[in-house]
């Protein structure tokens, strides 16, 4: 029965009950860790033959005659662009390869705005109080890279086909608004994939500012876990779609193989618009010598092109597909009756988990207590502020499928005494 239809001697003793194996669990001394999208150590394995792809004695000379040992070309040797081109479906001569994080050139680019500026508008920081768009649940570090820039955040309802764009298109009336946060194909943590209408209007919505720009971080965009065609999701491209309504210079697009190869060690890219591009270049030329060219020419040497690419992921999926399932369906078999919900993604890093609302923050409480490390809650919202407290990040690829299953053993009573606290309060 749905625990909000029990009686309250009902839900007394099912509280009872619920402490009594939550004390069971406790008693395990547990050490897991759900917290965060790391790829386990299986998975890092398909990639450690990367690290011999480039000696001493081999070629380590680009395509374009540059010595990768030496300083020397700023925004990615030929083969990597055209390599990372392909990855995110753009013209390789608008791709800058860059170093091992995407957030990192995200953050940059945000920076940017602040410092100098964007389309000759003057520096974000001499604008007064500026405000980004949110789409949430989202990314914390997305959230943060604003919040630490001192920006506004607002946040706006991500639905199933995308952020409500009836209210984006309403807040970028105002010339505050400098950007939008975007994870196009299944987002962190919700797994959603934006509709072909929800990109167009993006593209092409009337803004206020022009100095506005979509910050399209496109990171799970070859991260299917299932092969067959109708459960793989694709986006619409950006780029493409800004251009054809005549506003090219609106969107950054990122992406790395920070969960393809390395996440310590991959390689991020981020394509735009010609004029977006020199603008980027001349900055980064400032901020560095280089980035780290070995590490370009082993991703190609041993990824080799899309293909290769491709085949490569159908591994990762074949590793974390089962943990995904795992997941899925034991919150299925144990959280029905709490009236919680929860995404059941095609692909991406994350399972989004809404549990009744005000029992977000004890969930998580209640499973670190017992040994398990989840995302904090209310970090998938800006501030850290999750209005229902009602939504928990869950990150299944990290722990070995045993571990998962002990980690969801706790997660699943926590939730459940969670709810029913809540329920008698
Ligand atoms: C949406 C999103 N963007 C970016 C990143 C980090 O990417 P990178 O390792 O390239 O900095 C993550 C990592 O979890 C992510 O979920």
């Amino acid at each position: 029965m749905a625990y909000a239809d029990l009686a309250h001697e009902e839900l007394l003793a099912l509280k009872a009950e619920l402490e009594e194996a939550y004390g069971e669990l406790k008693a395990r001394n547990l050490k897991l860790n759900m917290a965060r999208g790391k790829p386990g150590g299986e998975q890092l394995k398909l990639s450690l033959p990367m690290l011999d792809c480039v000696t001493s004695d081999g070629d380590l000379i680009a395509s374009d005659g540059t010595d990768c040992c030496n300083y020397g070309v700023l925004d990615g040797i030929p083969e990597a662009k055209t390599f990372m081109a392909e990855m995110m479906d753009h013209d390789p001569a608008n791709v800058c390869v860059f170093g091992n994080s995407s957030l990192n050139i995200m953050y940059d680019l945000v920076a940017g705005g602040v410092l100098y500026g964007y389309s000759g508008e003057p520096a974000w920081k001499d604008q007064g109080t500026i405000k980004w768009l949110c789409p949430s649940p989202g990314y914390d570090r997305h959230f943060r890279i604003c919040e630490t820039l001192g920006m506004e955040l607002i946040p706006i309802e991500l639905r199933a086909d995308g952020p409500d764009m009836d209210k984006v298109e309403e807040l970028v009336a105002d010339p505050a608004v400098k950007g939008i946060w975007c994870v196009p194909q299944y987002s962190n943590p919700t797994g959603t994939t934006y509709s072909d209408e929800v990109v167009k209007r993006l593209a092409s919505m009337p803004v206020a500012a022009k100095d506005f720009r979509i910050f399209w971080d496109n990171a799970y965009c070859v991260h299917d876990l299932y092969d067959e065609t109708e459960r793989r999701e694709r986006v619409l491209d950006i780029a493409r779609t800004c251009v054809a309504a005549g506003n090219p210079d609106r969107y950054f697009k990122f992406a790395s193989t920070s969960k393809v190869t390395l996440p310590g060690a991959g390689i991020a890219a981020v394509a735009a618009s010609a004029d977006n591009i020199a603008v980027i270049r001349k900055r980064i030329g400032t901020e560095t010598v280089g980035y780290d060219k070995l590490n370009q020419l082993r991703h190609v040497k041993f990824l080799k092109d899309r293909a290769g690419l491709d085949e490569h992921m159908k591994k990762h999926a074949a590793i974390i597909r089962p943990k995904f399932e795992l997941v899925v369906n034991t919150l299925a078999a144990e959280l029905g009756e709490t009236g919680a919900t929860w995404s059941t993604p095609n692909g991406g890093y994350f399972i989004s988990f809404d549990g009744a609302p005000n029992t977000a923050q004890r969930t998580v409480q209640l499973a670190k207590e017992a040994g398990v490390v989840m995302t904090g809650a209310g970090a998938t919202w800006p501030y850290g502020k999750d209005p229902l407290d009602r939504n928990i990040r869950i990150a299944p690829t990290l722990p070995p499928l045993e571990e998962l299953e002990q980690a969801l053993e706790v997660f699943c009573c926590s939730a459940k005494l969670a709810t029913v606290e809540s329920l008698l309060a």
